[in-house]
C-alpha cells in the first residue's frame, strides 16, 4: 500500500515538473490564433464580417526572440486581415530589442488591407517611449497617443480611439474620443484593460486590452 502511494506521489511530482516545464518554456513561444466573433451594434451592422487581427504583448526582449513572434506574422499573412491592431507591449527590458522585433511586427502589419495601429503598453514606456515608437512607425505601426483615426474600410468608416498607456502614459479620454462624431463606429484601444468603467462612457462599441497575458477578463 505505501508503495503504491509512493508511486503515486512520485508519478503527481513528475506531471506536476513537466506542466511547470511546458508552462514556462513551451506554452509562451507557441503562437495561437485565437478567432473570436464581435457583435456588433444594430447601428454599424455594415461593418459585420469585417476581421481584425489583434496582437499584443509580445514582450520581443531577453525571454522571447523576434523568431519566437515569426509564427504570429505568418499566421497574418495567411489570414490577411482588414486591420491589424497592436494592444503594446511590444518588448521588454531594453530599447535594443525594437531592431529585431520591429521588421516582425511590420510583417504583421503589412499583412492588413486597410493599415495597422497600435498604443503603447507600460513595457514600452519603461524603455523610453522616444526609442519604442519610431521603428514601430517606420515599420507600418501607427502609434495612436490619446487621439483617433478614422479608417475608411469596404464596409463603412470605423474610428480606432488609441488610449496612452495607463500606468507610465498620461491617460486623456477626452482628447482621445475628441474627433469621434457621436454615431462614430469606434474601437477603444488601451494597453491595460481594467479601467475599462473610464472608457466605457466614451461609447466605443469593442475594447481591446492586452497586459494581463490572457487572465483576469474572459
Ligand atoms: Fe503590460
Amino acid at each position: 500500500m505505501r508503495g503504491s502511494l509512493a508511486w503515486w506521489i512520485a508519478a503527481g511530482l513528475v506531471v506536476g515538473m513537466v506542466m511547470a516545464w511546458r508552462a514556462r518554456f513551451v506554452s509562451p513561444y507557441r503562437a495561437q490564433v485565437k478567432q473570436v466573433v464581435v457583435r456588433v451594434p444594430r447601428k454599424h451592422r455594415n461593418l459585420a464580417g469585417l476581421t481584425i487581427a489583434f496582437v499584443t504583448d509580445t514582450h520581443v526582449g531577453p525571454h522571447v526572440a523576434a523568431s519566437d513572434i515569426e509564427p504570429v506574422a505568418r499566421s497574418l499573412e495567411a489570414i490577411e486581415p482588414d486591420l491589424v491592431l497592436f494592444g503594446g507591449d511590444y518588448i521588454c527590458e531594453s530599447p535594443r530589442f525594437m531592431a529585431s522585433a520591429a521588421p516582425v511586427l511590420g510583417r504583421m502589419a503589412a499583412a492588413a488591407r486597410f493599415g495597422a495601429w497600435g498604443v503603447m503598453g507600460n513595457h514600452d514606456l519603461s524603455n523610453i517611449r522616444e526609442r519604442v515608437v519610431p521603428p514601430l512607425e517606420a515599420a507600418g505601426i501607427r502609434i495612436l497617443t490619446n487621439g483617433a483615426v478614422c479608417v475608411d474600410t469596404d464596409r463603412g468608416a470605423l474610428w480606432i480611439v488609441g488610449i496612452d498607456d495607463g500606468l507610465l502614459g498620461e491617460v486623456d479620454l477626452d482628447a482621445a474620443f475628441s474627433n469621434v462624431p457621436p454615431d462614430g463606429a469606434a474601437i477603444c484601444l488601451w494597453h491595460e484593460g481594467d479601467r475599462i468603467e473610464e472608457s466605457a462612457p466614451y461609447g466605443a462599441f469593442l475594447q481591446l486590452s492586452g497586459h494581463s497575458h490572457g487572465g483576469q477578463v474572459r
